[in-house]
């Protein structure tokens, strides 16, 4: 088996980042370089204040400071790094088609085929070829008839190891992973690519939690799991809507069922809906992979799940309209929270997007506060929806550095990510500060509702009428 001694990964994102970065902090002897075209994100990357790395988890910090210029490095030399490497990570975007055949549904693939174009131009000797990102099932088939077909005939070995991460857990996730997915060809020098890549893991991580599978398997695992984990979310935010209906009690909903073994207590708090740049996208090429086969049951089943998280979000808009006497037309309205979750800088399909505006279709002013998002971040976010021209977005929206300075004369204030900070806040001089009623819609639960009501606001917790 090939002793692997330098690491290429390309794209230097969310994935790639903290992913090469444990892998340098645990293997040592393992030259691991981080390549990216975006040079912004790869001088953020070298920045030398820590604070100012372009991605934010908890521990990545520490990591980074620890490894690079050691055996971790950023760069945008892409080509000398794949040349250099025995094996090389594609870590780049897939986002939703946003075009042509799949529009709104499929995986756009064109970072993938661009790398593996790259790829196959400047590797001179045999490559190990790691898919990281996630994509359909199948994707493998196609970067190894671009590497055979374009390449310099040299041998590549592809696999699939997608990334089970999630964004404010990264670090740890990674470092405890609870298992490792690598899938590859069962031939010769298939498996001796896949023992390569398991012995980069078993550096930190036991035997038993490294699962060999077939290409396909590994490819489509990722994507169900995501699509499992995301029908958990939506099943008990369907439920929570018939718990503020009938006096039920989510929590305690949760609390009963999660007592059965079989159904597990995890991944159920209800909220405003799942956000982040993965579990839309990976269900929505699901539905699409689906579709294609013609599976047209299997597609709707899955599409429901996306269907109930885009309500989960109107609904809870709604219900700041309606509570605030159908008219929120100048009223003010403070949005704590902007990430998709808490402890990380990420907003990608945040529910806190899809509320505010649908607020600011209403006319309300907006005023948003969130530790870690920048205030470029969030206008370009409400930009992108191309809703309302950006001057309009920055007429109706401003971003407070100061939580707490921005509720004075507020009219509401919407809990959208479920950052600890706000649990401590000073709430009796909050409630002190806003116009009466005051009204707090919670849509993390994160606050308590004995001291919320007796404090005098009116309180709205997702899940309890
Ligand atoms: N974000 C997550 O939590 C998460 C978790 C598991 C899996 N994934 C998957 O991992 C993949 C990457 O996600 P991400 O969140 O890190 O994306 P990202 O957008 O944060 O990063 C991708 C990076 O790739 C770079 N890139 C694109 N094309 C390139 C090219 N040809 N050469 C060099 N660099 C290029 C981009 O500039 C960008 O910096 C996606 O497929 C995603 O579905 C993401």
């Amino acid at each position: 088996m090939k002793k692997i001694t330098k690491i290429c990964c390309i794209g230097a994102g969310y994935v790639g980042g903290p992913t090469m970065s444990v892998i340098a902090k645990q293997c040592p002897e393992i030259k691991v370089t981080v390549v990216d075209i975006n040079k912004n994100r790869i001088d953020q990357w070298n920045t030398a204040n820590l604070d100012e790395l372009p991605i934010y988890e908890p521990g990545l910090k520490e990591i980074v400071g620890e490894r690079r210029g050691k055996n971790l490095f950023f760069s945008t030399e892409v080509d000398k790094a794949i040349d250099e490497a025995e094996m090389i990570f594609i870590s780049v975007n897939t986002p939703t088609k946003i075009y042509g055949k799949g529009k709104g549904q499929a995986a756009d693939l064109k970072f993938i085929e661009l790398c593996a174009r790259n790829i196959a131009k400047v590797a001179k000797d045999d490559k190990i070829v790691v898919e990281k990102s996630t994509l359909p099932v199948r994707t493998a088939q196609t970067i190894q008839n671009i590497l055979d077909n374009t390449g310099n005939s040299v041998k590549f070995d592809i696999l699939s190891n997608p990334e089970f991460l999630a964004e404010g857990t990264a670090i740890d996730d990674l470092l405890n992973a609870d298992r490792v997915l690598i899938g590859g060809n069962d031939t010769p020098s298939g498996q001796a690519a896949k023992d390569a890549l398991s012995a980069v893991y078993e550096h930190w991580l036991p035997k038993e939690r490294i699962l060999q599978t077939n290409v396909w398997s590994s490819e489509l695992s990722k994507l169900v799991a995501n699509a499992f984990l995301a029908q958990r979310v939506s099943s008990i935010n369907t439920i929570s809507a018939l718990c503020e209906k009938t006096d039920a009690n989510i929590q305690e909903i949760s609390r009963a069922i999660g007592f059965d073994s079989r159904i597990g207590p995890k991944f159920l708090n209800a909220s405003v809906g799942f956000g982040g740049s993965c579990f839309q996208k990976d269900i929505l090429n699901l539905v699409y992979i689906a579709r294609s086969y013609g599976l047209n049951e299997v597609a709707d089943y899955w599409e429901q799940v996306i269907i109930a998280n885009d309500y989960q979000k109107s609904r809870f808009a709604d219900n700041i309209i309606s509570s605030l006497y159908n008219t929120i037309s100048g009223k003010k309205i403070i949005i704590y929270g902007w990430a998709f979750k808490k402890d990380t800088n990420d907003t990608r399909e945040s529910a806190a997007i899809a509320v505010a505006d649908a607020l600011l279709e209403e006319q309300a002013e907006i005023i948003v506060y969130d530790p870690k998002v920048s205030e470029e971040r969030i206008y370009a976010d409400l930009d992108y929806l191309n809703t309302r021209s950006p001057e309009e977005n920055r007429r109706l929206l401003k971003v407070a550095k100061n939580p707490m300075e921005a509720t004075q004369n507020a009219h509401a204030i919407a809990i959208l990510t479920e950052w600890d900070e706000f649990k401590n806040y000073d709430w009796k001089t909050i409630y002190n500060q806003m116009l009466k009623p005051a009204f707090v819609f919670d849509g993390r639960r994160l606050l308590d509702n004995d001291t919320m009501e007796s404090i005098g606001f009116n309180y709205y917790k997702i899940g309890q009428s």
